[in-house]
Formats: C-alpha cells, sequence, structure tokens
C-alpha cells in the first residue's frame, strides 16, 4: 500500500513537473485570435462563477434604482465598457471576437447574474482576460450605477427606454423586439 502511494505521488510530481517544463519551452499557445474549444470554455466558466461564489460578498447596491442613478450607469457603461461589451445601438462591438476567451455581449445577451456578482466583475476584474479591475479608476458610486443599468437592461422603466430611444437608437430590449441572434462564440 506504501509503495502504491508513492507511485501515485511521483506520477503526479512527474507530470507537474513536465507541464511546468512545457510551458516554459513555450509549447502553449499564446494567441487570442481564436475561439477556445467548448471543453475549456466549460471547464473556465464553471471555475469562474465557482470562485466568484465563494469570493465575492453578497452585498446590496447602496443606491436606489431610481431613473436618474440608472441613466447615469448608461451613461458610464457607453463611456467605459460599450468598447468591448457593444453599444445601445445593439450591434456587437468590433472587439467582441478579439479576446480569449470572447467578450460577451451585453447588450444583446444581458447578464442574468444578481448585483453582487456584477459588482464584484466590475470592482475586481477577471484575472487573464481583458475584464479590467474598474476600482483602480471608478468610485464606488460609479461601479454601483453601471451596475444597476446591467442588471436591469431588459426591465427598464418607460422613462429610462425613452432616454435610451431618444439619444442611442429606435429600438431598446425592452420594447418586445427580441435582440438580433448574434452568438459570441
Ligand atoms: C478591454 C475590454 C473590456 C472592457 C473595457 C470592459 N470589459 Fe467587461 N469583460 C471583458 C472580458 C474579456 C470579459 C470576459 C471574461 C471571462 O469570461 O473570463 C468581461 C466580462 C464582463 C462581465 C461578465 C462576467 C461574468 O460573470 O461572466 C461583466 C458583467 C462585465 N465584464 C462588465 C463590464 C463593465 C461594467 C465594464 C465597464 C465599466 C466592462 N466590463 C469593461 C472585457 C472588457
Amino acid at each position: 500500500m506504501r509503495s502504491f502511494l508513492f507511485g501515485i505521488f511521483t506520477a503526479v510530481v512527474v507530470l507537474a513537473v513536465a507541464a511546468l517544463v512545457a510551458l516554459w519551452l513555450g509549447y502553449f499557445p499564446s494567441n487570442a485570435d481564436i475561439a477556445p474549444s467548448n471543453l475549456e470554455s466549460s471547464i473556465a466558466n464553471r471555475a469562474l462563477d465557482a470562485s466568484m461564489d465563494r469570493h465575492a460578498p453578497r452585498v446590496t447596491n447602496p443606491l436606489p434604482p431610481t431613473d436618474e442613478n440608472i441613466i447615469a450607469g448608461m451613461k458610464i457603461y457607453t463611456m467605459a465598457c460599450a468598447e468591448c461589451h457593444g453599444d445601445l445601438d445593439r450591434k456587437p462591438s468590433a472587439m467582441a471576437h478579439s479576446f480569449y476567451p470572447p467578450v460577451p455581449q451585453l447588450i444583446l445577451h444581458p447578464a442574468d447574474d444578481p448585483e453582487w456578482h456584477i459588482f464584484y466583475v466590475v470592482r475586481t476584474g477577471i484575472r487573464y482576460s481583458g475584464m479590467p479591475a474598474w476600482s483602480k479608476t471608478m468610485s464606488e458610486e460609479e461601479m454601483w450605477k453601471v451596475t444597476a443599468f446591467l442588471a436591469r437592461i431588459d426591465k427598464l422603466s418607460p422613462g429610462v427606454q425613452e432616454f435610451w430611444k431618444k439619444t442611442y437608437s429606435e429600438t431598446t430590449p425592452q420594447t418586445g423586439t427580441p435582440a438580433p441572434a448574434t452568438p459570441v462564440h
């Protein structure tokens, strides 16, 4: 039994060293111009969700979801996020396929995550992806405003919908017109 366990231990160490050597010798690709495989995406997304569930504090948005706050969040979104995540004209971002993993198109496919989850992503960013940690450049209040907007994209009040239509396009995701099907992957 002892030598069996020792055999397993040795195999694990040898595999880990082999993986490190392969990394150092440059056998792992670095290019971001292809889409990840389904297997890689599902493992990575599962790990990402599990990590958020474990680390993100279950905080509630301290700001009331008034039209004023949501519109402020919408403006922050267009300035800081739309370039990667898609603008309010509901066209996919030109960068949609330039990242590995690809950037979720949050206007075309609104997130269905709770606000504490979105806030944690915005505040801390996501490692080894293009998602920045906005706490370095935004105030807590700005991050909560953009979070409030993202959490409600498909259920905005008539006042906010009106502002959206007037400012960005004729259609919003709330008017009953389903977003055009343009999958990112
Ligand atoms: C430079 C490009 C870039 C910018 C700018 C950017 N993001 Fe991201 N964002 C990404 C990428 C890439 C991912 C995907 C990361 C992944 O799946 O691992 C992402 C993921 C996300 C997610 C989804 C996380 C999840 O749980 O699946 C949210 C929400 C998000 N970003 C919000 C924002 C907000 C809000 C802003 C603006 C304040 C913003 N992003 C600006 C690149 C960007």
